[in-house]
């Protein structure tokens, strides 16, 4: 079957999930995903880590090599491996076929492509992302594998351009802590998920062993926000999460719960 025929649906069925302002002001990019962004609505870097996502190096070595290294110096020598990180998502989303899944800050869509096989052909998976090249190469590899039921779409994941509602299941690994506001991120990932609907979320957390003063110097440095141990559960708690699992690794924590229904 020709691949971008297969690739259609998953595409009309991603635009019936945007608010009408954004179905119209978006257009289907050349290499595959829907462009939401400009140069003016592009959101603002908030330091050299963001700044990486955007160069042409990073999304080529982002899946294989990138992410893997960095992850298992966040994670500790006995965190979770990649795999298991996709399962841990998997587990706290409990996704299942016909699922309709978002992946927040997507980049390549490392995580997008499995939750697309999990959901399988009745569900849809949908990546955003603001980085043009993370998803030309994301779009690249969805033809390759022929992953029919996942979409791309470049947008701000502080902003999101879906309808109330929209999602079973909404994660959002290794990028909160880019964000500008995370706080506000989450509660807009709240707004898009059904009620029962689940969230994931990977992301920094301050160790004992990090003494307070040196957080600033982590955090200027690398532009990357380093979490209290309970502020992600508290906030999830205020937006009206139940069941919230917490489990952290090294520098890493990842977070799960229920949207009250
Ligand atoms: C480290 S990658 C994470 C990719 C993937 N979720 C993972 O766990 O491997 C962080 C991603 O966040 C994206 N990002 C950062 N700020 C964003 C924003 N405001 N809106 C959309 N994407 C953003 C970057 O472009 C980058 O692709």
């Amino acid at each position: 079957m020709d691949a971008s025929a297969e690739t259609q649906s998953a595409r009309e069925r991603a635009l019936t999930l945007l608010d009408s302002r954004s179905r119209e002001r978006g257009r289907w990019t050349e290499p595959g995903y829907f462009d939401l962004l400009d140069d003016e609505t592009a959101p603002e870097s908030t330091g050299p880590t963001q700044d990486l996502m955007l160069t042409r190096l990073v999304p080529m070595v982002y899946e294989r090599w990138w992410r893997p290294a960095l992850g298992r110096a966040m994670k500790g020598v006995t965190g979770p491996g990649m795999s298991e990180e996709v399962r841990i998502a998997r587990l706290l989303l409990g996704l299942s076929a016909g699922h309709t899944v978002l992946d927040v800050a997507c980049g390549p869509g490392n995580f997008t492509r499995s939750f697309g096989r999990t959901v399988g052909s009745r569900g849809l998976a949908v990546g955003i992302d603001a980085s043009p090249t993370m998803l030309t190469r994301g779009a690249h590899d969805l033809l390759r594998d022929r992953a029919d039921n996942v979409a791309l779409i470049r947008g701000d994941a502080t902003d999101l351009p879906f309808l109330a509602g929209s999602f079973d299941a909404v994660c959002c690994f290794a990028a909160l802590h880019l964000f500008s506001d995370p706080f506000a991120a989450l509660a807009d990932m709240t707004r898009v998920l059904a009620p029962g609907g689940r969230i994931a979320v990977m992301t920094s957390v301050r160790r004992q062993v990090q003494l307070p003063p040196l957080k600033p110097l982590i955090e200027r440095g690398s532009g990357m926000r380093v979490f209290e141990h309970d502020e992600i559960v508290a906030k999830l708690q205020a937006l009206g999460f139940c069941d919230i699992h917490q489990r952290v690794s090294g520098l890493v924590q990842f977070v799960g719960g229920r949207l009250e229904a």
